[in-house]
């Protein structure tokens, strides 16, 4: 599923939606450009869970952790890392749930991962075609894609709330 993200606002709106709905254990793989709006993805899952703390980026930390809201959000980044020490992360711990509360697991960057887990959805952000342009800058877009995970429900949820906002704005 492909969606076009208009600006800021738009990003974190699916990601309010992905923390609304996504069950524990859930584990979000963020690809993409640079600066196509993981982060803020990230900030709008938060927003949906009901975390009012401030979802900074991870870059520097690796994980940032959220307890105060419908789930615990792990969020991390692996910009800086070599696939050898995203390994010596033991990241499944994140989604194995044994030694922490199971939660959302968000990673930026998760190309840089070694292995994966058996279930995941991935978002990729990607900045649009070169016709693609608003206020002269490129529209940014997301795909996603869900492996072995059963986000249809999720799916369509986005597909309402993106129709209510066309609506909405056309009038
Ligand atoms: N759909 C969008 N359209 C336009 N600007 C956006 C959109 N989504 C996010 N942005 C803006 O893009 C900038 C970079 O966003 P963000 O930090 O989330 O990107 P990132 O993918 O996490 O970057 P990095 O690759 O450095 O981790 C921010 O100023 C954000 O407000
Ligand atoms: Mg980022």
């Amino acid at each position: 599923m492909k969606i076009c993200l208009a600006d800021t606002e738009a990003t974190l709106r699916l990601g309010m939606i992905l923390g609304e709905f996504l069950p524990a254990s859930s584990v979000i793989l963020l690809e993409g450009d640079l600066g196509a709006g993981k982060t803020t993805l990230v900030q709008g899952i938060g927003k949906g869970l009901g975390i009012t703390e401030p979802i900074v980026s991870p870059t520097f930390t690796l994980i940032n952790e959220y307890t105060e809201g419908r789930l615990p959000l792990y969020h991390l980044d692996l910009y800086r890392l070599e696939p050898q020490e995203v390994l010596s992360l033991n990241l499944e711990s994140y989604w194995e749930g044994i030694e922490v509360t199971p939660g959302i697991v968000a990673i930026e960057w998760a190309e840089r991962m070694p292995y994966k887990p058996d279930s995941y959805v991935i978002i990729s952000l990607i900045y649009g075609d070169d016709g693609d342009v608003k206020d002269g800058l490129r529209l940014r877009q997301a795909e996603i894609t869900p492996f072995d995970c059963a986000i249809d429900k999720i799916i369509a949820v986005i597909y309402s709330r993106i129709l209510q906002t066309e609506s909405h704005n056309s009038l």
